[in-house]
């Protein structure tokens, strides 16, 4: 019996016919229901039990070496049972759908795309902030209205290390930056905030900004408004005008939102810019000396300028989007509007 498992094994390895038909004979010769090896293995019940252990290693080799004969064999065949030497070169080719990019990821990418141009380096900080990296350090009083529980998400209240929030704006990372380099510091800080509002067309519940830090010798005002305005023209062309409004932030003094002349009327009136010709993008202001001071940066040294642009806002004027809602839901007939480089 050994003889013969040895005998069959070299004809198995010897076999190298490859049209479907032989492949198939062989296949049915040797694995069929009346074929070699089930006779075999009927001959090895009756074996002697002192040489079964040696049969039944021999009788499992000889089964694995024609089982993958077969499939070998197989896959060299092609369906009419032709040996295949070359793939068609001539079939069409099967194009994958590429996706487009997402308008915030574009919008994203051109904003600091602009300011690397100027400068500036990219960081990112985590969206689970502490109380002192999203308020206190940035000169928010105790009492604040930001800090209550109508803007904020709370993850936990902690009397001991302070609360923990997901973060409200990427000015934490400004105090992160702060914190561990010295000037200068020309850093901004692409990232999504979080703020406890009811969603609709104007606001949501999660968005993205990037925020802006300059922090050198003599860095004044002007160089904030000069920054600025090359940004505005960068990104929305070289007509584009901006204007400077007195506001509040405690991080920032004096402080000041930017509008932009709406670039969808030409300044005409529209109901994007609610017929004003302006629409607001960012806030920014000259760092509050407090900040400088807890973040470990001499203010009598030192000064600097931040903003914090809203992307979704940015991306709503350059692309005409007039419901916030449309960016998160993900339908694939808005998405596809947006083939870009960025
Ligand atoms: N953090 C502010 C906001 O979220 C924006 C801002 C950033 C304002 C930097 C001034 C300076 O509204």
């Amino acid at each position: 019996m050994k003889n013969k498992i040895e005998q069959y094994l070299h004809e198995a390895e010897q076999f190298a016919e490859n049209s479907a038909e032989q492949v198939e004979s062989f296949r049915i010769r040797f694995l069929g229901k009346k074929g070699v090896l089930n006779d075999l293995f009927e001959d090895f019940k009756k074996a002697a039990p002192t040489d079964k252990k040696e049969l039944g290693q021999m009788l499992n080799t000889l089964k694995n070496t024609i089982q993958n004969k077969v499939a070998e064999l197989r896959e060299s065949t092609d369906t009419d049972g032709h040996h295949l030497e070359l793939h068609d070169l001539t079939l069409p080719v099967d194009f994958a759908e590429a996706g487009t990019r997402h308008p915030i990821s574009t919008v994203r990418n051109q904003i600091v795309e602009i300011f690397a141009r100027m400068g500036f380096t990219v960081a990112e900080g985590p969206e689970i902030e502490d109380d002192w990296h999203n308020f206190t350090a940035l000169n928010f009083p105790p009492d604040h209205p930001a800090r209550d529980m109508q803007d904020t998400f709370f993850v936990e209240h902690n009397k001991i290390h302070g609360d923990i929030a997901l973060r409200t704006h990427t000015s934490s990372v400004q105090v992160r930056t702060m914190e561990n380099n010295q000037p200068p510091i020309r850093q901004i800080f692409p990232g999504r905030v979080y703020r406890n509002e009811a969603i609709s067309a104007r606001a949501h519940c999660m968005f993205h900004q990037v925020e802006g830090l300059y922090i050198d010798r003599e860095v004044s005002f002007a160089d904030l408004k000069q920054a600025l305005l090359v940004f505005a023209r960068e990104m929305f062309g070289a007509e584009t005008q901006i204007r400077l409004r007195p506001s509040y932030f405690p991080f920032t003094e004096p402080s000041a939102e930017m509008d932009i002349s709406c670039n969808i009327c030409g300044g005409k009136g529209c109901n994007i810019c609610k017929y004003t010709g302006w629409v607001e993008v960012l806030g920014c202001g000259m760092v509050d000396p407090n900040v400088l001071e807890n973040c470990g940066i001499d203010s009598k040294t030192y000064s600097g300028f931040a903003f914090g642009i809203g992307i979704e806002r940015m991306t709503m004027v350059k692309y005409r989007i007039n419901d916030l809602r449309l960016y998160f839901e993900n339908d694939v007939r808005f998405l596809r509007q947006f083939e870009s480089v960025y």
